[in-house]
């Protein structure tokens, strides 16, 4: 069985001390970062470039940097983000490059891929893609801002994707909490992003710590 990991997301944190944010991630004994790369062609919105995935692995080395590239032509920077330090990278469906290119791209660089589609996008969408992944992301937000709520109606894609691919890591990300991961972990998602959640907290630790226990026991 796949195993339960926590990803707190940047977006969330304080810019004024991008740093000690990373640090406090690091040390909340999260498993990853996440970092949310947009560009305002694919969403409404803007948010960092490749030196924030630097800054975060010259901050936090051993601390693995998961990328989500929410970009029109994400195939353009596979090379830029996985030389910054992405160890893995996460490429929608809906983007306007040819996908099977860039998943496969992502491997030949030297990092984990995996496929992403938006709350509006049907599971059957990301099918053609499970024997080429590494992983799927289920939105459980329209991408673009962190702070909205958890769309409900995505779990039974959850549920469709882990039925399709029993051994992949299966992540949500968007409106992700103790209430709505326990959910989440209950269709079959294994890995849980969680930004303006986690960053929130007075002590990360101890909310990473509740929300594995929630999901591990959701399952
Ligand atoms: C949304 C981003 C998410 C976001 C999650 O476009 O992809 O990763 O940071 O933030 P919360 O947990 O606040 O919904
Ligand atoms: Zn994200």
């Amino acid at each position: 069985m796949t195993k339960i990991e926590i990803l707190p997301s940047l977006l969330a944190a304080d810019f004024g001390a991008l740093a000690d944010e990373i640090r406090r991630a690091e040390a909340s004994g999260a498993d990853a970062l996440h970092i949310d790369i947009m560009d305002p062609h694919f969403v409404p919105n803007l948010s960092f470039g490749p030196d924030v995935v630097a800054l975060a692995r010259r901050t936090a080395p051993g601390f693995p940097r998961n990328v989500h590239l929410m970009m029109s032509r994400p195939d353009l920077y596979l090379e830029k983000f996985v030389s910054a330090g992405a160890d893995s990278v996460q490429i929608h469906v809906e983007a306007d490059c040819d996908v099977h290119d860039a998943l496969a791209c992502v491997r030949a660089l030297g990092a984990k891929n995996a496929i992403v589609f938006n709350p509006e996008t049907p599971a059957e969408a990301v099918l053609p893609y499970l024997g080429e992944v590494d992983g799927v992301l289920v939105m459980t937000v329209h991408p673009g801002y962190g702070g909205q709520a958890f769309i409900e109606e995505c779990l039974p894609k959850i549920a469709r994707v882990r039925a399709a691919a029993p051994s992949l890591d299966l992540m949500v990300d968007g409106g992700v909490n103790t209430a709505t991961a326990a959910r989440a972990a209950a269709a079959g998602a294994n890995q849980l992003v969680a930004g303006s959640y986690l960053f929130a907290q007075k002590d990360m630790a101890a909310a990473v710590a509740g929300m594995r226990e929630v999901a591990s026991c959701a399952r």
